[in-house]
């Protein structure tokens, strides 16, 4: 097994660090085109693969693994998220499913922090103005935006990546609060000086809230109409992990009818498309996914992908494997 070329499928672009690993090894076939593959011809291109990897734009359900065959061995998804994966079913089949943690940490928290920026400063109504060519004058009272200093941020979702935003909402001189399943250990909340916080009394007290929780279907609209109308008139929304955690139609309501004072959103519900109500709002940062979008970050995912593709032909753990 470990000496033969393998099949590998690639269902979209990756960068090529993460291909070469994989091409040096095994026979490789990638989807090369900017737009996601359709589902019919995936489920053709997948018949007698050995690995799949998989970006968060393809649905791996046991529909499609059946389609690949018993021979399939691994499921490597290009990104830390991995709802787009049915890991149960490929489990039943015998299938290692890997993501890629860590490598993206950084990247996401840099966009968390942008996004906190952007929305108390309201950089984007300012960028709009400009770009409008309306005309406009420095002012005393002109687009002020709300300090964060000393403010609070309300983590929900304390992982890697909502430890990353942590650290830097610190260096601007935010407090930290979380709600989480279980409590990081001490040295971590001694580290960030944060508070954990049942759900409901982070909601009522924070002056940002920013979601870094995996979606699922316990995660499924955390944030609706209740929640929003716990949230202080003040308070921003931020949302750098995924849309369907957020009821969007909800949010635009809340938005526009300033029961919170603004919103910063990379991803969507129903992505690519966006809320209508969404798009006409001032007080709402919308960006398009963007969350990991660097040259090295993606790099590092695909060549991590690849890794743990190539260590499980090899018959080895895989080093990122779902837990
Ligand atoms: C992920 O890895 O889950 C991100 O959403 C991709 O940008």
């Amino acid at each position: 097994m470990t000496d033969a070329r393998r099949r590998v499928v690639v269902t979209g672009r990756i960068p090529v660090d993460g291909t070469d690993l994989l091409e040096a090894e095994h026979d490789v076939w990638a989807w090369d085109s900017s737009d996601p593959i359709s589902r019919g011809e995936l489920l053709q291109r997948v018949v007698g693969a050995d690995a799949i990897v998989s970006l968060l734009t393809e649905r791996i359900d046991g529909e499609l693994l059946d389609a690949a065959g018993p021979q399939l061995r691994v499921v490597a998804n290009v990104a830390v998220g991995y709802n787009n994966i049915d890991v149960a079913a490929c489990g039943e089949r015998g299938v290692v499913a890997t993501n890629t943690p860590g490598v993206l940490t950084d990247a996401t928290a840099d966009i968390a922090m942008a996004l906190i920026l952007m929305a108390t400063r309201r950089l984007q109504e300012g960028e709009r103005v400009i770009r409008s060519r309306q005309p406009w004058q420095w002012g005393m009272f002109y687009m002020l935006g709300t300090a964060i200093q000393g403010r609070r941020l309300g983590i929900v979702g304390m992982g890697q990546i909502g430890a990353a935003l942590a650290r830097r909402a610190k260096a601007f001189g935010m407090t930290i609060a979380y709600s989480n399943r279980r409590a990081i250990a001490d040295d971590l909340a001694a580290e960030l000086g944060c508070v954990r916080m049942e759900m409901d009394e982070l909601l009522a007290t924070s002056d940002v809230v920013s979601l870094h929780c995996p979606y699922s279907t316990e995660t499924h609209h955390l944030i609706g109409a209740y929640e929003l109308e716990a949230m202080r008139t003040s308070a921003y929304l931020i949302n750098t992990a995924r849309g369907a955690v957020v009821d969007e139609a909800a949010l635009a309501e809340a938005l526009a009818s300033g029961k919170i004072a603004g919103a910063g959103l990379d991803v969507f519900e129903h992505e690519p498309a966006v809320h209508p109500k969404l798009l006409e709002l001032d007080n709402v940062v919308l960006i398009p996914h963007l969350g990991s979008a660097t040259v090295e970050t993606r790099t590092a995912m695909a060549t991590l992908a690849a890794a743990n593709v190539l260590a499980v032909l090899h018959g080895e753990p895989a080093p990122t494997p779902i837990a």
